[in-house]
Formats: structure tokens, C-alpha cells, sequence
């Protein structure tokens, strides 16, 4: 076993500047030594699409929430190992933590790629994309920043459509009631090349404020 894979959750996130546990807004002017563009994934999983983006986009600023200790410890090692300067991985539940953790008109894009469907109809309240999580998010959002969602559940697209355009600050960049079924350019997800080389249909879906 390697060093790195002896380094407990409890360590990193004591020695990691890139990583915060926070329960208040910092100054993310500070965090990054930059006014840059900030941009912010939700439930980053093992970190792929945030990493390379953070990579790709030298001049803009990435935030990954997420609370999975081991996605989040493997995130950490590899943004030390590649020094990558401009991403920062806060802790905690998206549910709670946005509301205080950026101002308003703050965020330059979201994104949520492959939000847990939660597709018992039992556990559907579970799901992270409501009517109400939707208005935080385009509180957050300044005038022309984007979200962008990418589920491979067709439900639960349909229903996160619906949600979407009935916040009157959004509008969906494809069209009413339009998805887009291939999204080419931007870095993929481990759940997105899973899908995609299981021959799984892929819901896309952008708005703009
Ligand atoms: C199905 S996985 C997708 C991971 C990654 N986005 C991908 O496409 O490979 C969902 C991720 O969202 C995270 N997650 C679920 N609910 C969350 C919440 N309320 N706040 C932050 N992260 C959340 C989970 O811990 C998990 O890492």
C-alpha cells in the first residue's frame, strides 16, 4: 500500500490548503489570490471533470462540494501531485451550504453531473434538484452564468426540466422542453463514460439566467 493511501480523511483535511470545511463564507477573492471567474461542482464524485477542468481553464476558479471522504481524499492527493492551483474541495451537503457559502450573483457556472436519481418513488424527497434548491442556485448566479446538469435518469430529467423552467431567473439554453443528448468539448465524468460505454441515453441540460 502506498503513503498516500495511508493518509486518513481527518489528516487531509487538517494539511490540505486545497481543502475547506467551512461553516461561513470566506473571502474567495483570498482563497485564490484572484478575482477569476468561480465556478462550482456539485457532487464531484472521484473528481475527474473537476480536476481536468481546473486544468483546461487556467484562468477561471473551481469549487467541488461533495461529502464522499474517499472521492474527496483521492481529489486532494491529485490536485497536490498535479499543483493545481485554481480548485478548492469544500465539504458538506450542497442542501445547506450554498445558501451561506457564496453572495448573490457570485457564481459563474454549476455543475451537477449525475445527481443520485434516488428512483424509488418512496425516497424521491431525497432528491437534490427541487423547486427550492433551484431559486438558491439562481440567487447564486450572476447575470449570464450557466448550470449544467447531466443525468442519465429519464424521470428524473424530465422532472428536473419542469423544475428548471418554472424559475422565471432561468431559461434553458436548447430550447423549451429541450435536452441535448451529446455534450462534446468538455471533460467527462466516471459516471458519464460508464453510461456512455453502456450505450446509455444521456440527458443534458443547460440554463442561463
Ligand atoms: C452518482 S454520484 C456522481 C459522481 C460524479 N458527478 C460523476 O458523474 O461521476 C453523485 C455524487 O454526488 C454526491 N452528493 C450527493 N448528494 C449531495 C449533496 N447534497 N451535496 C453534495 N454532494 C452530494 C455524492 O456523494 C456522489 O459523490
Amino acid at each position: 500500500m502506498s503513503f498516500k493511501n495511508l493518509i486518513s480523511f481527518e489528516e487531509i483535511s487538517k494539511n490540505s490548503s486545497n481543502f475547506l470545511d467551512i461553516d461561513s463564507r470566506p473571502n474567495w477573492k483570498e482563497v485564490f489570490g484572484n478575482d477569476n471567474p468561480l465556478n462550482l461542482e456539485i457532487g464531484f464524485g472521484v473528481g475527474n471533470f473537476i480536476i481536468e477542468m481546473g486544468i483546461r481553464e487556467p484562468n477561471e476558479n473551481f469549487i467541488g462540494m461533495d461529502f464522499y471522504h474517499k472521492g474527496i481524499r483521492k481529489v486532494i492527493t491529485r490536485l497536490e501531485k498535479y499543483e493545481i492551483n485554481n480548485t478548492r474541495i469544500v465539504y458538506g451537503d450542497a442542501k445547506e451550504k450554498i445558501a451561506f457559502l457564496f453572495n448573490r450573483e457570485e457564481l459563474n457556472r454549476v455543475y451537477i453531473k449525475f445527481p443520485d436519481p434516488w428512483p424509488k418513488k418512496r425516497h424521491h424527497k431525497r432528491r437534490l434538484i427541487k423547486p427550492s434548491f433551484i431559486k438558491i442556485l439562481a440567487d447564486k448566479l450572476k447575470c449570464g452564468g450557466e448550470v449544467h446538469i447531466a443525468t442519465d435518469y429519464e424521470s428524473y430529467a424530465i422532472e428536473i426540466l419542469e423544475f428548471f423552467e418554472k424559475e422565471c431567473l432561468l431559461s434553458n439554453k436548447n430550447g423549451v422542453g429541450e435536452f441535448l443528448f451529446k455534450k462534446e468539448g468538455i471533460p467527462k465524468t466516471k459516471y458519464e463514460k460508464k453510461f456512455i460505454n453502456a450505450g446509455k441515453r444521456i440527458y443534458y441540460l443547460e440554463f442561463t439566467k
